[in-house]
């Protein structure tokens, strides 16, 4: 069965909407962790425009589960991830103008850098993932670096619909059997929602699921209800 990462950038992608100390992602971390979720993981972007370092320093004190920090492979995401320890780092390609995360980062064309990244982590004793495409060529490349996990882009799985779909969730499903079968720990994101996860959690071998967007638009959608009770009753009050 896999475990549950739950992302809760978009927590604070609300907050640095308005530059208000709400809501605050940690509290909401600290719900995530009372709903069940196994680990919980943010992404720690260049342009802070969601997750702040403030949100990853109070997370690493107060979460009882794994915190896995994502991030770019660069220095200064290298020097913080090493001074905070979280208990993994899955490194991921960035752009400014990207919406979110697009791809699987090119691992053959960056050897040297994530192997250094990688080296510099795994000998303070955070193991790494690199988040990479659903292919056996993406798995012998993070071999070459000497990661210890993947974790499967679902992004274009959860695009596609019907045979299209089905045969992503095969290449996911090959993907899975090779990285594991070659030792490496994996885990899949992107895109997984409430329709579509289904699939990709009985993929065996498939470890961890680390899923954002759809499960804070959920929340949003489930919770609104009581908040407007509750507001209206102050105003009546
Ligand atoms: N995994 C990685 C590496 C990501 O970059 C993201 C998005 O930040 C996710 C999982 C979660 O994706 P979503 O928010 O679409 O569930």
């Amino acid at each position: 069965m896999a475990n549950l990462g739950v992302n809760i950038d978009h927590v604070a992608t609300i907050r640095q909407a308005r530059g208000t100390q709400y809501p605050d992602p940690v509290e909401a971390a600290v719900l995530a962790q009372l709903g069940g979720a196994d680990q919980i993981t943010v992404h720690l972007r260049e342009d802070r425009r969601h997750i702040i370092d403030r949100d990853v320093r109070l997370l690493r004190s107060v979460l009882q589960v794994p915190l896995n920090l994502e991030m770019a492979c660069t220095h200064e995401m290298v020097r913080f991830a090493l001074e905070i320890k979280p208990d993994m780092v899955t490194l991921v390609p960035e752009k400014r103008e990207e919406r979110t995360t697009e791809g699987g980062l090119e691992v053959a064309g960056q050897i040297a850098p994530l192997t250094d990244a990688v080296r510099h982590l795994q000998s303070a004793g955070i193991p790494c993932s690199l988040f990479i495409e659903p292919d056996e060529a993406a798995v012998d490349a993070t071999l070459r670096t000497n990661a210890q996990m993947v974790e499967f882009h679902t992004g274009r799985y959860s695009e596609l619909t019907g045979t299209e779909q089905s045969r992503e969730l095969t290449r996911i499903t090959a993907a899975t059997a090779y990285g594991h079968g070659k030792g490496l720990a994996v885990h899949a994101g992107h895109g997984l929602n409430f329709r579509n996860v289904i699939p990709v959690a009985r993929v065996p071998h498939m470890q961890d699921l680390n899923i954002g967007h759809s499960i804070v638009a959920r929340a949003v959608l489930v919770g609104l209800e009581r908040a407007v009770r509750e507001m209206k009753d102050l105003i009546q009050k």
